[in-house]
């Protein structure tokens, strides 16, 4: 026996292909009472219960009775910076950019600021169930070393890098190409790989960096081709205008990015709503990533992005909170957002598939999926555990489902941190504790017991 031998115990369901290529019931492994068994941190075995207990019988046992063990959420395009200020009421991108972010953002040069949003912001997503967040810092690169010291308090595997903006903002939040440059690799020489830590190369957006940086922050991913790169692309019609106007010899948005080194693999663009044929289709052939962030889509304004579409093109599409922008910290809530506006855009996305988007989607776009986002043999061990009946309106509509798709549907709709029963994060059991919603191990219903099986 290894002294770091856990069987957990449960429902277990693992997606383990794409929901959007393969259909949910193939794509997925249910099991009533399943188990996933890791060790020193990492899976290393999926399967039924009582076979894993009898062939471990020294393991420690976390049985969690009904609830549904799933890899934990990955959250792929998030502020953290903007935690204090998400729900700010009333504005557009760039006036809300503006009025509340940038503001905000100043306090950063603060590194005791910035420790404390650092890990208020991290204990919200876990409490959320979220094992893994990229997200842009500030300009400052105090809330770098901030966010990534305070991920590693808890062990988290995040991706974050400083944000770089050399126009377009006000005195105190711009730096320039050199700088930009320079202070970035330096901190992803610091950072990148150490634990769990991934540095990404970060320019906010065309429109506060001049072609330099971009052409600067290009060249630094080319010496760092294994890092990741995360920006926002084609959010809202007046940006697409703005950039337009701001880079009249490019031919699109993409092109801004694309002209300086910073469209490939590895690159993660937020939102990707207003995108032409020809973006969509270089954004496929250089395998870059979109990130959907519907909640903040919605909140600012912004669109409806049409993830079936995506996918059918064969698009990379990760989702994602994008706090402060977007109104929530919780990706149970981010994918009951996706859900509507696939409605909207004329899909009715399955729950396999909205889980799918919230794990190994979003690790796919952050290319972590040998790591996270999954429950592949040798992944790291962190995992979410649900409790299916959280509140009472839940739990009478759970009552009646005949499937365990059924079953968790309604949790995503309407689950918040009362459905988060437990939290592992490499294989280290973090309690998220009883909030007086429903009970976490009320029982499944009959109907499911009998009928279950994919
Ligand atoms: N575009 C550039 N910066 C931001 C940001 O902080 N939030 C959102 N939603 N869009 C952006
Ligand atoms: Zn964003």
């Amino acid at each position: 026996m290894s002294e770091h031998s856990t069987l957990v115990i449960g429902q277990v369901l693992d997606i383990r292909s794409n929901p959007f290529d393969t259909p949910p019931d193939d794509a997925a492994r249910y099991s009533r009472r399943g188990c996933v068994h890791i060790e020193n941190g990492r899976i290393v075995d999926v399967g039924e219960a009582d076979a894993l207990r009898a062939a471990h019988p020294h393991a420690r046992i976390d049985d969690h009775g009904d609830g549904l063990i799933l890899p934990g959420f990955v959250d792929a395009h998030a502020h953290y910076p903007q935690t204090a200020i998400i729900a700010s009421w009333g504005k557009r991108l760039i006036d809300w950019l503006n009025s509340y972010t940038f503001p905000e953002e100043m306090r950063f040069a603060d590194p005791d600021y910035a420790g404390e949003i650092a890990a208020r912001h991290l204990d919200l997503l876990v409490s959320y169930g979220t094992t893994s967040v990229a997200s842009f810092c500030t300009i400052h690169a105090a809330s770098v070393t901030a966010f990534f010291e305070a991920a590693a308090a808890r062990n988290m595997a995040v991706v974050a890098g400083r944000t770089c903006m050399d126009r377009n903002a006000p005195d105190g939040l711009r730096d320039n190409a050199k700088t930009a440059y320079d202070e970035s690799k330096t901190l992803l020489e610091t950072w990148h790989g150490r634990g769990r830590a991934i540095y990404a190369i970060t320019p906010r957006f065309s429109p506060t960096s001049t072609p330099e940086q971009l052409e600067a922050l290009g060249g630094l991913w080319a010496d760092h081709p294994d890092c990741p790169m995360q920006t926002h692309l084609s959010e809202q019609t007046d940006e697409v205008e703005w950039v337009r106007e701001l880079y009249p010899h490019r031919r699109d948005y993409l092109d801004t990015y694309e002209s300086h080194g910073l469209l490939r693999e590895g690159a993660m663009f937020g939102h990707a709503i207003w995108l032409t044929d020809s973006e969509r289709a270089r954004l496929r052939e250089h395998g870059a990533a979109l990130v959907h962030c519907p909640t903040s889509n919605t909140f600012i304004g912004s669109g409806l992005f049409d993830t079936a579409r995506a996918e059918a093109e064969g698009l990379r599409v990760g989702l994602a909170t994008d706090t402060g922008g977007g109104s929530s910290f919780s990706m149970l809530h981010t994918m009951a957002s996706a859900y509507e506006i696939g409605q909207l855009t004329g899909t009715a996305l399955h729950p396999a598939q909205l889980l799918w988007l919230a794990t190994a989607g979003s690790a796919e776009a952050m290319r972590l999926q040998a790591r996270i986002g999954s429950l592949a043999h040798g992944s790291d061990a962190d995992l979410v555990v649900l409790d299916l009946a959280s509140t009472p309106a839940i739990a009478q509509r759970h009552s009646r489902a005949e499937t365990i798709w059924e079953a968790v549907f309604p949790t995503i709709m309407m689950g918040d941190d009362r459905a988060v029963a437990a939290v592992y994060i490499a294989g280290a059991r973090h309690d998220t504790g009883d909030r007086g919603g429903g009970g976490h191990n009320r029982p499944v219903s009959p109907i499911i017991a009998d009928s279950l099986g994919l």
